[in-house]
């Protein structure tokens, strides 16, 4: 998709021009302009009833007099007093959907930029540029044309001019250069997440990961399954050994930082499937347990869009992959493993897998790399989805400084995380009579427990959990890969990287 920045009057653009207006037909500057150089047309639709403003409506026009485009599109945002980011996105996606579904094939001068409800024009960009990507993604690698879908779907938007003042422009530019890499790794972790789990194996993610270093500078080093054996990642291992596909441990690196300085460390949950084990799940929707690496995904996606922005960085991803299966050389509930940390883990449930690769991946991730910051990143509990739906994603901290500047990254992004408390109370449903803990707390805080198992393998770092279980894809019709949370880790990334330029 392309887009540039442009000091363009709506008036006379020609191809497809696109604005808004409030609810209760209040326009903005931009209508205001259109309807003086039409002679007041829109004001006369505005009068009839045609126009509404109704937040998601979207009113395609054709041949007004007096503006030089050939179909202007006016999009409505809602009442004004309620107007704000969520509501703006909703709005952008409807224009988006309007425009893929219209006959527009030259420029479309996107002027609802201009009403996006944020202070200065950089961020209006990034984020209309954020959401404009959003809304467009398809995965059509495996629609095969014998339906006219795979057409419609693949065929390209026309290009996209946001248009700025004079002054704006080069602040603007730049904004759109962020924007487009943040939506690049977005959309990174979109496909490698909608994959299929008979493509998307531990291996195919190392060839992957393998190429995307190659092109953009990151190094990467790969564990395999005899590398571990001699480290001693035996809850890694007991997760991959009831499947035929070998484990990996996919390590990259981007060296943005000054020479020693300590890195970030993301780790990312990558079960390319998750069946369950020998606690084997339940039929319905198991297809989507091919989103189990999430976690994987975003990381790499925030990796690279941190490569092609050279954030001023040192930066280190974990990447556990292995799929879960219940193969006959499968681990079963009460086998007991001594996890890379020495501690002792009696696996009750094979379906808490996560955590198991999670907790050998953070003790490497750790001692191998002395991270100044930790982060991991999982599709770790149904129960996190049953607490906070689809909408925010868990975040897990002991450190006060790390949560508020993850809460932040999710607020300004709009990729909300919501903390939820990892009080040592929560220990105790880890006891086992036989082990150090047991690899499940029962059903009571199910998703607080689990981040409980894994802060017992960090030690040094400032450390924080997300679990993405509700947020990582969308079930039903729009089936799909959201790429959250990379949005909210490259403003993490990006926060870091401007805080440090300013010390
Ligand atoms: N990958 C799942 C978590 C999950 C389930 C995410 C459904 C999104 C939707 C994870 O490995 C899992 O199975 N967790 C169990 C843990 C339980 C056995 C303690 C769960 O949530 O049921
Ligand atoms: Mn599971
Ligand atoms: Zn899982």
């Amino acid at each position: 998709m392309e887009f540039s920045i442009k000091t363009r009057l709506p008036e006379k653009a020609r191809g497809t021009v696109v604005a808004a207006l409030f609810a209760g037909g209040k326009f903005t500057d931009d209508v205001r302009l259109l309807d003086e150089a039409s002679g007041g047309a829109l004001t006369a639709l505005l009068a009839r009833g045609d126009l509404s403003g109704k937040a998601g409506s979207v009113v395609p026009l054709f041949g007004l007099p007096g503006l030089a485009c050939a179909r202007l599109l006016l999009v409505g945002l809602g009442e004004e007093e309620r107007f704000g980011p969520e509501r703006y996105r909703a709005a952008v996606a409807a224009a988006v959907a309007a425009l893929k579904n219209s006959g527009a094939t030259k420029e479309i001068l996107f002027a609802l930029a201009s009403a996006a409800p944020w202070e200065n024009s950089a961020d209006r960009i990034r984020e209309t540029v954020l959401a404009i990507r959003d809304a467009a993604y398809v995965f059509t690698v495996y629609k095969r044309g014998k339906h006219a879908e795979k057409a419609d779907a693949e065929k390209p938007l026309p290009p996209f001019v946001l248009p700025v003042t004079r002054a704006e422009q080069a602040a603007a530019r730049a904004a759109l250069a962020e924007g487009e890499a943040i939506a690049d790794g977005i959309d990174l972790a979109r496909d490698l997440g909608n994959q299929p789990a008979n493509v998307c194996t531990p291996v195919w993610l190392q060839h992957t990961v393998e190429k995307l270093a190659r092109a953009e500078g990151l190094r990467c080093k790969v564990l395999e399954q005899k590398d571990m054996e001699k480290l001693g990642m035996n809850a890694l291992l007991a997760v991959a050994k009831g499947s035929s596909q070998p484990p990996r441990l996919i390590l990259l690196k981007w060296k943005g930082g000054r020479e020693g300085e300590a890195p970030i460390a993301l780790v990312g949950k990558g079960i390319t499937f998750d069946s369950g084990g020998i606690s084997l799940k339940p039929a319905a929707n198991m297809d989507e347990m091919k989103y189990d690496m999430c976690g994987a995904a975003a990381v790499l996606g925030t990796l690279y869009t941190a490569a092609r922005l050279k954030l001023p960085l040192n930066l280190v991803a974990v990447i556990p992959a292995c799929e879960n299966m219940p193969g006959s050389t499968a681990s079963r509930p009460g086998d007991i493993v001594t996890s890379l940390s020495g501690q002792t883990i009696e696996i009750l449930n094979t379906d808490a897998e996560g955590r198991l690769i999670l907790c050998d991946a953070l003790a490497y991730a750790e001692t191998r790399y002395a991270p100044e910051t930790l982060i991991d990143v999982a599709t770790l509990t149904g129960a996190c989805m049953v607490a906070l739906g689809h909408v925010a994603s868990g975040l897990f901290s002991r450190d006060e400084a790390l949560a508020g500047a993850l809460e932040a990254a999710g607020a300004s992004t709009g990729d909300r995380v919501w903390r939820l408390p990892l009080w040592e109370d929560y220990q105790e449903a880890l006891d086992s009579p036989f082990a150090d803990m047991t690899n499940t707390g029962g059903r009571p805080a199910g998703a607080i427990t689990a981040a409980c198992f894994l802060a017992r393998f960090t030690q040094t770092a400032a450390w924080a959990h997300l679990d993405i279980a509700g947020t990582a894809w969308k079930s039903g019709k729009n089936k799909g890969a959201t790429g959250r949370p990379v949005a909210l880790l490259t403003r993490f990334l990006l926060d870091r990287a401007a805080q440090q330029q300013a010390a």
